[in-house]
């Protein structure tokens, strides 16, 4: 299997992307990494041990860790109005099995990279923590096999008019990471936003006889409403369970090289991530990009790994 560890901020899609993670036989968690977000990170932490032990046996042996509380330069933004006041908006959910690890987040990053080279980092939440440990070792870079990322956006975005919130909620931490030279993937919303917890597919995750695929469904048809309301979308859109799927299925995106510039100046565009989609500029091509995603496969393949948990 291939060695991963997950860095994000749960998160309702957070939590859906880790169950995903840890239920496919083609990737062996290392460890998974808290940072702030759509919560605070006392929250984040405590959300991601809850997430450990619903998925049971698959998360009992995965040390985690607590990362960046704040981003890097800017002030704390935080996404309560959708993902709940707690980041986990369910019934019932189990308290964590175990607590987090002595070490930071940061350290983890760097030791595991260092140990055995060729570890992916799924990212789903700000990068502060991956900033912080390539500045504490650029070679970090060279030694991860790549990073994948949910963030970001070909087009717009979608906590202010020009910017993604992973992007937004650190921007500066994205620009180091974006200019760091790591092989990157970004899997952003003009992607993510096509694929969507529908109402019909809730159904279908109910209907799995799995305890995380009826938690799952619960958790996503929590932010329906405000994708509703908000972007006049059909349900909640599958963010962060998408790069789990870039990891998993590649094939089932469409690709392409490009510049990616972080807007860090502060005004309308900031934490912008804007796209050398066509190749206009000369700027060397810093990630690649998903432009397009057979999102009705994709939701079949993570529908059916879901339901691989128990009642
Ligand atoms: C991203 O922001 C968060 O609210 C989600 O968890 C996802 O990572 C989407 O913009
Ligand atoms: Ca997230």
């Amino acid at each position: 299997p291939l060695p991963v560890i997950l860095d994000g901020d749960p998160g309702l899609d957070d939590a859906v992307a880790w169950w995903l993670s840890l239920a496919s036989p083609a990737l062996r968690v290392l460890g998974v990494t808290a940072v702030h977000g759509n919560v605070g990170l006392e929250r984040t932490v405590r959300n991601t041990g809850v997430i450990l032990a619903l998925a049971g046996a698959r998360g009992a042996a995965v040390p985690y860790f607590v990362g960046a509380d704040r981003p890097l330069v800017r002030g704390a933004v935080h996404a309560e109005a959708v993902h709940g006041e707690s980041g986990l908006p369910a019934q019932d959910l189990p308290d964590p099995a175990a607590a987090p690890q002595a070490g930071h987040a940061v350290d983890f990053l760097l030791d595991t990279a260092a140990a055995r080279p060729g570890v992916t980092v799924v990212a789903t939440g700000p990068l502060t923590n991956l900033a912080l440990a390539l500045r504490l070792n650029p070679g970090w870079a060279a030694q991860v096999r790549e990073v994948v990322w949910m963030g970001g956006s070909t087009g717009l975005g979608n906590r202010t008019p020009a910017a993604e919130f992973n992007a937004l909620a650190d921007p500066h931490a994205a620009r180091v990471v974006f200019e760091s030279g790591v092989a990157l993937r970004m899997v952003g919303l003009n992607v993510t936003m096509t694929c969507l917890a529908t109402p019909d597919r809730l159904d279908v995750m109910r209907a799995l006889g799995s305890r995380v695929g009826s938690v799952s469904a619960e958790l996503l048809g929590f932010y329906a409403g405000v994708y509703r309301q908000r972007y006049g979308l059909a349900g909640g859109a599958l963010h962060d369970p998408l790069a789990v799927g870039a990891v998993l299925w590649p094939d089932l995106f469409g690709w392409k090289a490009m510049h990616v510039h972080v807007e860090t100046q502060e005004g309308v565009n900031f934490g912008r991530t804007t796209c050398d989609v066509h190749g206009v500029t000369e700027e060397p091509r810093n990630a690649q990009v998903a432009v397009d995603v057979d999102e009705a496969e994709f939701f079949r393949r993570m529908a059916a790994l879901l339901g691989s948990y128990p009642a």
